[in-house]
């Protein structure tokens, strides 16, 4: 029951905060609060005779369709229940530690620490990290999550500055105006979630080492995908291991922050560190004691899903980059202008205009095609695009059908 209370707590916001101009969109954007009736591979059924393909999911590897994924589930649920609903600090099941285990030996890290989310894992660790008086710099262009959890650190007394994605100059000069605060750490993206650019590992650690820095690394869209020895027939390199080891990198000075959420489609996150941090963190970070665990389920696909991992995600991987490929340079071909330097299976293609996005995207949902629609004020003003995203589950004729809808969307630009 809408009561006139909270009738004027909405309207005030609607006016006061610019999200109110998504609430507006939700009046005509067929692309938004999408129900799945019904999902064969990456086709999903939206009423009683429309299907759509999922350009929109982040299971980069196509786990969510993989049916050994289930493997583990039902003996796990048997040992553990569906939820053993302890916060972390007073209990976890086994299977936790074996699945820390698991990933520390994958990204080469001494061990991990998981929670449920990598937004619960910024807000737990980073006010944690530079307590009341430590700065936080932060890359404007990271993902929004890290700015909310720098929010809370500042409330607590710590300072909050930022820099412009891969502005040396300007990240250099903070940390020198900031040189003798013990407690410093820089927040980046290791893949951009917007433009799949990769984050500047090199630099960023020279400076951090020069600076006596912590580098955090949120890579939720990066474990899974890219990982060591890259190479021009492997250009995603190997294991998907991360951003870190993409660049050939150990952890000092940096703390890596990887999601499953994405290419391990189960609900999990963890942050790779030292046995010494793991415990402070475990003592410091609050939702390790305030909020619930992970669901027996997501541990499972997730242990199962680096058992796959290592025996075909390789070969997921090239599946994924030729897929990306093709509809790269099929929307290319077509005059697109795509925020994507680097082929990584994040493909932002340009429309800059609200009221045309809303159109576009409801042109493409009608042709079949579910894509991520990101307008002012998700993005600047500007800078409105559909986001695509592919999996290595996508196939071939999906990407025909893509183009397909894309030459529609053209025609209408042009008319
Ligand atoms: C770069 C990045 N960080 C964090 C998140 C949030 O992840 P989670 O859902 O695990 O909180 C996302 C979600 O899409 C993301 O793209």
């Amino acid at each position: 029951m809408l009561d006139a209370t909270q009738q004027k707590i909405i309207e005030i916001n609607m006016k006061e905060n610019r999200r109110g101009l998504i609430r507006e969109m939700f009046k005509t954007m067929k692309q938004y609060n999408v129900t799945a009736l019904e999902i064969k591979g990456r086709k999903i059924r939206t009423s009683s005779d429309h299907w759509v393909i999922d350009f929109a999911s982040c299971n980069y590897l196509g786990l969510d369709l993989d049916p050994e994924m289930e493997n583990g589930v039902l003996p796990n649920i048997e040992k553990w229940g569906v939820h053993p609903s302890w916060c972390r600090l007073v209990a976890s099941p086994h299977i936790y530690n074996e699945v820390e285990e698991k990933l520390a030996n994958l990204i080469g890290t001494e061990t991990t620490l998981i929670l449920p989310t990598v937004t619960l894992i910024s807000i737990g660790v980073l006010p944690a990290l530079v307590g009341k008086s430590g700065v936080l710099f932060l890359d404007k262009s990271a993902h929004e999550t890290m700015y909310e959890a720098s929010k809370i650190a500042r409330d607590g007394g710590a300072t909050l500055v930022s820099f412009a994605q891969d502005d040396f100059v300007k990240l250099e000069e903070l940390l020198n105006l900031h040189k003798d605060n013990p407690r410093k750490v820089i927040l980046i993206d290791g893949i951009y979630s917007m433009t799949g650019d990769y984050a500047n590992i090199p630099k960023l650690v020279e400076l951090a080492k020069k600076y006596d820095a912590l580098l955090y690394i949120d890579d939720a869209h990066g474990f899974g995908v890219i990982g060591e020895n890259p190479s021009e027939e492997s250009p995603l390199g190997h294991k998907g291991n991360g951003i870190v080891k993409y660049f050939g990198y150990d952890y000092n000075n940096i703390l890596y922050v990887g999601g499953c959420s994405k290419a391990y489609s189960s609900l999990a996150a963890f942050i790779g560190c030292s046995n010494e941090m793991k415990t402070f963190l475990e003592a410091f970070a609050t939702p390790y004691d305030l909020s619930g665990p992970c669901p027996t389920a997501s541990l499972a696909t997730l242990y199962t899903g680096i058992e796959i991992n290592e025996k075909r995600g390789d070969i997921y991987r090239k599946q994924l980059w030729d897929v990306t490929q093709k509809a790269i340079i099929g929307l290319k071909e077509l005059g697109f202008k795509l925020h994507n330097k680097t082929g990584y299976p994040i493909v932002s293609v340009h429309i800059g205009d609200t009221q045309k996005l809303i159109e576009t995207a409801n042109i493409l949902f009608d042709e079949g095609i579910l894509v991520t629609v990101a307008p002012f004020p998700m993005v600047k003003e500007g800078e409105e695009c559909h986001r695509l995203t592919f999996t290595a589950a996508n196939t071939d004729s999906e990407v025909d059908q893509l183009l397909e809808a894309f030459k529609k969307v053209k025609d209408y630009l042009e008319r």
